[in-house]
């Protein structure tokens, strides 16, 4: 049995990305794993939450989590903050971390480039905090989208450094996963690259139906011109197309693309209509949910106590091994 350790930032509502790049693994590895699911709270700090957002959010991803298909009674779902030992753990990893490989961080170069007034140190030491989230329960496997595989690798790149430096196998080094195929990139509307939230063009587990039929509708296509290589943002349709229709939609669409009689205008309807029937049920579950806030609290505690529990006993392992003598 793998154990299996994830987590979404809560910075906002859950776009497609999210739901297809992680939550659907999520749901789909707590059927016969050991599976520890978090709310990366910690992370969306590197952004400047407002107080008054920090706690909403993380009580918004809960529900959506919940509504999608997460059981409490089959993984632990908690909410990273509720765990101090991560915070502890990430001050010792920290020192196995070198500076140079962490500016080296493709994500850190991102976020330099785009918000250069905002360069923390939280940002550049992004990728031990979540090595630390996933070491601290010694996972195996980490359902995860495209984006974050450099990160894993780092990841296994801190675990491997410091089995050799204490020369002994404690840390398991984690794969990045995605359920029996390749990790994947869900890409936005606009015509560029990956969906995201501050890219502006995502597709929201909370979005109604008049929003969703008026984002694919705006959604970039081409001129419908018949040429060998298939445009980027005509490819971006048809890789969302992949993850919401039958594989005979898909079929569908693609030998008419192929025969050079495609109509976007078609094709946009029966991907609105798919969305809808995959994220409006969600929707309707998220709005039922966030109304029971006992509810939310019952599965926070719950998640909270059994992480901790083989939190602090690999924290407890990890210093001794390092030569702490703990009082
Ligand atoms: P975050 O919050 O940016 O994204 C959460 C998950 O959604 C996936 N994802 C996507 N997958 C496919 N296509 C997209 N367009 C897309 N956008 C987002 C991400 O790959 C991710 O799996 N660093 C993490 C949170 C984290 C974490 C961890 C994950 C913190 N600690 C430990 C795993 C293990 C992050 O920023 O995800």
């Amino acid at each position: 049995m793998e154990t299996v350790v994830s987590g979404i930032r809560s910075t906002g509502n859950l776009h497609l990305g999210n739901y297809y790049g992680a939550l659907k693994n999520f749901i789909k590895m707590q059927e016969s794993n050991r599976c520890l699911f978090f709310i990366a709270d910690l992370h969306s700090l590197t952004t400047h939450p407002t107080a008054e957002n920090l706690h909403g959010n993380v009580q918004q991803v809960l529900a959506e989590y919940l509504a999608s298909g997460l059981d409490p009674e089959k993984a632990t779902i908690f909410v990273q903050s509720d765990i101090p030992e991560v915070s502890e753990m990430y001050v010792l990893l920290n020192m196995l971390a070198y500076i140079g490989e962490l500016e080296r961080t493709a994500s850190f170069k991102e976020k330099v480039r785009k918000h250069p007034h905002n360069v923390n140190a939280g940002l550049l030491t992004y990728p031990v905090l979540m090595a630390v989230d996933i070491l601290i329960h010694k996972a195996t496997k980490v359902p995860v989208g495209k984006d974050q595989e450099q990160h894993l690798e780092m990841t296994r790149v801190y675990a491997r450094r410091f089995n050799n430096m204490y020369n002994t196998p404690f840390f398991p080094e984690p794969d990045a996963y995605n359920f029996g195929s390749e990790l994947i990139k869900i890409p936005g509307l606009d015509g560029s690259g990956k969906m995201g939230k501050s890219e502006g063009n995502g597709l929201y587990l909370m979005d109604d139906e008049a929003t969703i039929r008026k984002k694919v509708k705006k959604a970039v296509t081409d001129t419908g011109e018949k040429s060998d290589e298939m445009s980027e943002p005509v490819k971006n349709l048809f890789a969302i197309l992949n993850v919401v229709s039958t594989p005979e939609v898909v079929n569908h669409y693609k030998e008419a693309y192929a025969a050079g009689a495609i109509r976007y205008g078609d094709m946009k309807n029966q991907l609105a209509d798919d969305i809808c029937k995959v994220t409006l049920p969600i929707r309707e579950r998220i709005l039922d949910i966030t109304k029971d806030g006992q509810y939310l609290y019952k599965v926070r505690k719950i998640g909270a106590e059994k992480a901790r529990e083989s939190a602090a006993k690999n924290l407890v392992e990890m210093k001794k091994i390092m030569g702490f003598k703990l009082l």
